[in-house]
């Protein structure tokens, strides 16, 4: 059921919240080849997943929660003010893991909790009983999914929906890995076999990329754009509708080009 995976740690660029504005997965395989927190699988949830990443980082992350139990995450320890990952008796996936929870909107991991990330903690989610009962309720959800390290380049080529959500060529250099040839990038997408989803923002022209939405995020609002190729599954547009929160529409439904 959509939405009902909530995200596994904060990520800058994450695409949970707004992955109700894209297109929903067809059957079968769903690919991020630039995975960062995998918003799109994570909120779709569909029944096979393939991620890739270039960090290291990310992938040992992803790697951790796909063979972690309920048990060793309920069993993380807390951090004190001042007190730094480094020091806790836990695999270094999984400081990695709390460091993305204490950095909220970052991509990349902290190595320990300061007074200031305490003053922000009251209206959100952050590194707490509260974060490890959500994650370890989750982890058996994902057991099936696969990440590798890698270039977007390498992912098998046997998905039936692609979300392609590279560093923008704007707002990308927050990012550990940010070189990308984007021309490059361009002509693999169109050549994908099955349903393709690609975003950006405006002002970027690797693709003919249209309007998408307006989104708020941790810096900003940023004018999203995206390029969509392959057959359009009707019944999940349907289904995308029926399901949309109520509100006024602002632009029109998408159409695969
Ligand atoms: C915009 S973020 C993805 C955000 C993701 N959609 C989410 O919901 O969190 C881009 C990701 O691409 C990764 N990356 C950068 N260059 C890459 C490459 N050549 N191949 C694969 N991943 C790459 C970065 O490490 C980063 O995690």
């Amino acid at each position: 059921m959509p939405g009902e995976l909530k995200p596994f740690f904060p990520f800058y660029g994450s695409k949970w919240r707004d992955a109700r504005r894209y297109p929903v997965p067809r059957d079968g395989v769903v690919c991020e080849p630039f995975a960062g927190s995998a918003g799109y699988a994570t909120y779709f949830n569909p029944r096979a997943v393939t991620l890739l990443d270039l960090d290291p980082i990310i992938v040992g992350v992803w790697s951790y929660l796909i063979r972690v139990t309920p048990a060793e995450v309920l069993a993380l320890p807390d951090l004190a003010v001042g007190e730094s990952v480094d020091t806790l008796p836990v695999p270094q996936e999984a400081k990695w893991l709390i460091g993305f929870w204490l950095n909220r909107g970052s991509a990349q991991p902290k190595k320990s909790r300061t007074a200031f990330s305490t003053r922000t903690e009251r209206s959100q989610l952050v590194w707490s009983e509260r974060a490890r009962v959500r994650i370890a309720a989750q982890v058996e959800l994902i057991r099936h999914w696969k990440v590798s390290q890698g270039s977007y380049e390498t992912a098998p080529r046997d998905a039936e929906t692609w979300f392609v959500d590279p560093p923008y060529v704007d707002k990308g250099r927050y990012y550990r890995f940010r070189s990308v040839d984007y021309a490059a990038l361009g002509a693999w997408c169109r050549d994908l076999p099955g349903f393709v989803i690609v975003c950006e923002q405006d002002g970027a022209t690797w693709l003919p990329f249209e309007p998408l939405a307006t989104i708020k995020s941790t810096r900003g609002t940023s004018a999203e754009v995206t390029f969509l190729r392959g057959p359009f599954d009707r019944r999940a547009a349907s289904w995308d509708r029926r399901h949309r929160p109520q509100g006024p529409r602002r632009r029109p439904p998408l159409q695969a080009g």
